[in-house]
């Protein structure tokens, strides 16, 4: 029977703490965690997201501004903003919400920013800071990911992971943390042959595909932990995961739910990270007044 990993448990203990050092570090230094939020266009789901960023951001006291450009706003115009930003004492961390319009250069933007408020860790500095395991900030799903694999104590070293999907934003970075922690790690995506049998060998297996319904009960071994990153809605426009849950459910140790799972401890991690950039600039302001 799967035991359900509630991601909305888990981020309300982990803010509570957040706001509580944020708290801390007010008193201590006057200084009060600063995110600014970027939107250029209209996405229907951008704004969703971008408003509970802004949401989590009250939640644990932090100061939040949001940008929005329009959809026609030109790559300079965004480059402009991100420089003004990046010199702006207020602010610690600095977040594009993707994707972009077309016309604008995703790379070009994120390698705009100051990597030490680059808090949704995808500035080139920060990724390769993850692959050789220094680093300061971890990008979000993942670091949420791993989160909830804490949480239900479940030894991750020597343990056969397999990931499924490999972008930038979540699957590679996944990987990678999963490695950090010394467990056998598989990749898969489109092109892998022989997909469910590798998912079927997988003591924990991590979805982040983006199709409803897409990892089956019989790619998952009796026993395995489940994670769902997926975002997608189903025939009859319900939010669902990638995982068609009702089948797997009971076959999996561990499983985490859409909504509820992932989904909440994204967020959390970005307060997170906007709390530690805010953290590291005052003792790098401290260092330098000594
Ligand atoms: N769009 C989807 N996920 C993310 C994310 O983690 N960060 C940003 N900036 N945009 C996203």
């Amino acid at each position: 029977m799967g035991k359900i990993i509630s991601g909305k448990e888990i981020s309300q203990a982990l803010r509570a703490k957040i706001k509580a050092e944020a708290a801390t570090l007010r008193e201590d230094s006057g200084i009060q965690p600063g995110l600014a939020v970027i939107l250029v266009g209209n996405d229907p789901a951008s704004q969703i997201y971008v408003r509970n960023k802004q949401r989590a951001c009250e939640e644990v006291g932090f100061h939040s501004q949001e940008y929005k450009l329009s959809e026609n706003a030109t790559e300079e115009q965004l480059l402009d903003l991100i420089g003004v930003l990046n010199k702006d004492n207020k602010m610690h961390g600095i977040l594009v919400q993707l994707p972009l319009p077309d016309h604008i250069d995703p790379q070009t933007v994120i390698q705009n920013i100051a990597p030490e408020k680059d808090v949704d860790a995808f500035h080139p500095i920060n990724v390769g800071k993850i692959m050789i395991g220094d680093y300061d900030f971890l990008p979000c799903t993942p670091a949420g990911v791993m989160e909830l694999i804490d949480s239900i104590g479940v030894e991750i070293s020597g343990k056969h992971c397999v990931v499924v999907g490999r972008s930038n934003i979540v699957g590679k970075p996944m990987a990678m943390l999963l490695l950090h922690r010394n467990a056998t790690v598989t990749i898969c995506h489109s092109k892998t042959r022989n997909l469910a049998e590798i998912c079927a060998s997988a003591d924990i297996l991590v979805s982040a595909v983006g199709k409803a319904n897409f990892i089956t009960a019989d790619m998952v071994k009796e026993g395995a932990v489940v994670i769902d990153v997926g975002m997608n809605r189903d025939a009859d426009g319900k939010l669902c995961g990638d995982v068609a849950y009702a089948s797997v459910e009971p076959k999996a140790s561990y499983i985490t739910p859409v909504p509820g799972g992932v989904g909440p401890m994204t967020i959390t991690m970005l307060m997170q990270n906007t709390l530690r950039a805010a953290q590291l600039k005052q003792s790098r302001t401290k260092g330098s007044a000594e």
